[in-house]
């Protein structure tokens, strides 16, 4: 037990119980019950007080300021005041205000450390004649509330305040989120349910959750929010949509957070009643500048614009031989006299690129384009870039362009809604990943500041496209370390902000102090990402999925043959893109002399970016001796194995945190192990067949225990070739769909004759869930329920309306008992639009 604040030792009498309240709301909202979306179903719980600990009661703000009224409330609430624990007077006070205030009331005070950057902010503890007391300084009202906020965070994670003396500045100036909200409240990207903002082409009455989101975003330092997507942003500018967005204004604003908008640069004709949109174009120019000062008239503390263009299929000011530049200057001069900024995406790229070419490159673009233009941007002009030269890929070296505009403003965009890494239905906590790009960043822009002494490589900013909705944020529980995570990367990137410490803080102001449910839920997630890239993308091979598609199963030649420029290039002697500068497309020579040296040659290329950079055969050894093409074996294999593992240290917790939290991400993790599979078989078999070399442990191509469908004595069920034929097993599955057209209600069956050992054995059974309907699967041996769980219905929303790896699923029953001579029967109903469709059974390890 940890001694009370400044040495007080008191005991509140009841610690709070916050955690089961909390998710229990996610819950709720996941079946159906209408319950408010709060900030307590993340991180942001009241009543945060550790049993045991005594924090003071009385807080009290020095100014007027309406963020330090916000303060003021937030402590109140992080420290019980809303939950009814009695202030105790002798448990001593926090005084929050700004430097100039603390040292007004208290001119003896000296606050440690002397940083005047803005948003920054002082924890000091004093002991006074009347008690203890925190002060809580900030470099300015903003600086105050995240001064409050770290204070609950401390609090909560139970760490002692005696002593307390900190100092904190954020790294950046810009801290921000973008949403990819559509006016209809359909999310580009969203696997959190629908908007909070928008709905039917308006701002939505009740903002309430638009409230809570400010609080969490606030409580993480984040200052600025983009509320609408970068592909359809012309309606956002509509007077009557302004005035909607003015109420998100209003209803964020208490909590630090400006709001921006994504623009269309079209949008002086699309909606403006011009004949042009050319950024040079006088009354363009002037549509801008109206436009900008009518935004400032209704929402005086406007953030800017972020702006998609020239880019899939975006208009943009090539359409008039104008660069970037040209088009962020003009959205910049209307902006520069009320303070915003125009945050322009990097994201451009030509999506029509010759496959056949060699030399074509799209991880070039970025580069090819903007370094051309640095020192040509207006002040108030942020290129904003992606974190790596394609599209938040599972792994991608970082930008080039980080290092190639010293003399302009930069942010980097990371994605924490997660789009190829799972849409969140697979944990992949992220914290990691960015830790290690912006490793890998610091790296580059030391390098470029060698090779270049009079530039500034440093970054302006930092932007997480975030894609929050109405379902429990982002329709995840453990997802939410990310936009945790993100927050705390964008106030510091640094070294010493771990991605390990960041993801403890998260899980004990989520789960609390429990030790166990620390290190379980900690480890789970300090993994996660590495698995996930083990088994689908290792080695630089990005994200293999449906990349012209879903995003997210399996699918290795999606990515190739087309113009998108995702391209790993496998054919049956080898895999990888040559990016070299002496025999590829020369990208590798985007980075300063000392890491393109790096890049250049395989051996000196990360195992981790070895086939983004290098068209390497199969038979080509990694340091570790082991081949290519066995490394691509063993990782899926051991992915497969890790994300298994995900399980069973989850089990562990029941009973440990709320049984209804427990249910839910153990059925996400089972979903995700399955999943897992589906993915290892998938690309394993692809490469296996394409290569036609041996798996050394003979696990590719050989499955022992699998009952196929296809192979069984079919009732109803047709077999049916599966595209890409790597998503099932042998290619082949079975579908009732057809049956069900014949009759209304009509189920098929597929049954195989038992014919291996007497035991008690898991038996998984692997289907295909398609939207549009809810199948029902029943599993018997011997007309038997195969277990008391053999019966489900198959009704998640998963991507694609065919049967493929989106949607491929396994369920595991545990405890199946079986001889020779069993008669195993999958008995499947279809529904609506999906087929019952079914890949196979397959008999596991099992008990003699
Ligand atoms: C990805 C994503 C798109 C998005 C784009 C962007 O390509 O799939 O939905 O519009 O990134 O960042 O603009």
């Amino acid at each position: 037990m940890r001694s009370g604040v400044l040495g007080t030792v008191k005991k509140i009498a009841s610690s709070v119980c916050f955690v089961g309240l909390g998710f229990g709301l996610v819950l709720g909202l996941g079946s159906g019950v209408l319950l408010a979306q709060t900030a307590e179903q993340a991180w942001l719980k009241d009543g945060q007080v550790p049993a045991g600990e005594v924090v003071p009661q009385t807080v009290r703000a020095l100014g007027g300021g309406r963020l330090e009224k916000t303060a003021v409330e937030e402590l109140r609430r992080g420290f019980g005041g809303t939950r009814g624990v009695k202030p105790d007077p002798s448990a001593g006070e926090i005084v929050v205000g700004t430097v100039g205030e603390v040292q007004s009331a208290y001119p003896a005070l000296r606050l440690r450390g002397k940083d005047s950057t803005p948003e920054g902010y002082w924890l000091q503890g004093e002991k006074t004649d009347n008690g203890p007391r925190v002060i809580v300084a900030g470099a300015d009202e903003r600086g105050v509330l995240y001064g409050a906020f770290a204070l609950r965070r401390m609090v909560a994670e139970g760490q002692p305040l005696e002593g307390l003396t900190q100092h904190s500045a954020p790294a950046f100036a810009v801290r921000w989120v973008n949403e990819w909200d559509n006016a209809d409240g359909s999310i580009e990207r969203g696997y959190g349910g629908r908007s909070i903002f928008f709905e039917g082409g308006k701002v939505r009455q009740d903002l309430t959750p638009v409230r809570e989101y400010a609080r969490l975003l606030a409580s993480v330092g984040i200052n600025g929010c983009n509320v609408n997507n970068v592909n359809s942003a012309a309606p956002f500018l509509d007077p009557e949509m302004l005035r909607g967005v003015a109420r998100i204004a209003d209803a964020m604003r208490p909590w630090g957070v400006r709001v921006a908008l994504s623009v269309d640069v079209a949008s002086p004709e699309k909606i403006g009643g011009l004949k042009t949109y050319d950024p040079l174009d006088p009354a363009v120019q002037a549509w801008w500048k109206a436009k900008a000062d009518a935004i400032y008239a209704l929402i005086p503390d406007f953030a800017g614009f972020t702006v998609k263009a020239d880019s899939e299929g975006q208009p943009g000011p090539a359409s008039y031989g104008r660069t970037p530049a040209d088009a962020a200057n003009t959205l910049a001069a209307a902006l520069e006299p009320h303070g915003g900024v125009v945050l322009y995406r990097a994201f451009v790229y030509n999506h029509h690129l010759d496959w056949n070419d060699p030399k074509a490159d799209r991880a070039r673009a970025a580069y090819d384009i903007f370094h051309p233009l640095d020192g040509k941007f207006a002040a108030n002009v942020i290129v904003q870039i992606k974190e790596g030269p394609i599209d938040f890929q599972v792994r991608e070296p970082v930008s080039p362009l980080f290092g190639g505009l010293p003399r302009t403003q930069k942010a980097m965009e990371v994605q924490i809604t997660q789009e190829y890494l799972g849409q969140q239905r697979h944990l992949v906590y992220l914290g990691t990943k960015w830790q290690w790009v912006l490793f890998q960043e610091n790296l580059m822009s030391a390098a470029a500041k060698e090779a270049n002494p009079e530039g500034s490589e440093r970054l302006t900013g930092m932007v997480g496209v975030a894609c929050v909705g109405r379902d429990g944020w982002l329709g995840s529980p453990l997802a939410m370390a990310n936009l945790y995570a993100f927050g705390r990367l964008a106030w510091n990137p640094s070294i010493q902000m771990r991605a390990t410490k960041i993801a403890e803080e998260w899980t004990r102001q989520t789960f609390g102090n429990d030790p166990d449910v620390v290190r379980v839920v900690d480890d789970i997630l300090l993994q996660s990402w590495r698995t996930y890239e083990r088994y689908t993308g290792p080695l630089g091979l990005q994200t293999l999925t449906d990349v012209t598609g879903s995003h997210y199963g399996p699918n290795v030649e999606a990515s190739e043959n087309n113009g998108w420029g995702q391209w790993h290039r496998a054919d049956h002697e080898g895999v990888g893109m040559d990016r070299t500068v002496a025999t590829g497309t020369g990208f590798a020579g985007q980075y300063p002399p000392e890491i393109a040296r790096l890049y250049e040659n395989p051996d000196s290329t990360v195992s981790g970016l070895l086939l983004f950079f290098h068209h390497l055969p199969y038979t080509y050894r990694l340091h570790n001796g082991k081949t290519v093409i066995q490394s691509i074996y063993d990782m899926h294999y051991l992915a497969a194995e890790e994300a298994a593992g995900f399980v069973k240290q989850w089990e562990t917790l029941e009973g440990k945190v709320d049984a209804g939290l427990y249910k839910d991400v153990l059925g996400r993790l089972e979903y995700q192990a399955g999943h897992a599979i589906v993915w290892r078989d998938a690309v394993v078999e692809y490469f296996w067949k394409l290569s036609g070399i041996a798996d050394e442990k003979g696990r590719a191509g050989n499955f022992p225990g699998r009952l196929e469908a296809e192979d069984a004595k079919l009732s109803g069920y047709q077999v049916i070739d599966v595209k890409p034929w790597e998503d099932a097993s042998r290619g082949k599955a079975v579908t009732c769909a057809a049956a069900k057209k014949k009759a209304a209600t009509h189920s098929c069956s597929a049954e195989w004759t038992y014919d291996g050992a007497p035991g008690v054995f898991d038996v998984a059974v692997d289907y295909f869930d398609l939207r549009g309907g809810a199948a029902r699967f029943a599993v018997s041996v011997n007309g038997k329920p195969a277990t008391s769980d053999a019966a489900w219905t198959a009704d998640a929303q998963l991507p694609s309306t065919r049967p493929d790896g989106d949607n491929a699923t396994r369920r595991v029953l545990h405890d199946v008992g079986l001889a020779p001579g069993d008669v195993i029967r999958v008995t499947g109903t279809p529904d609506g639009e999906d087929g019952a469709a079914l890949d196979y059974v397959e008999v596991g390890k099992g008990r003699e």
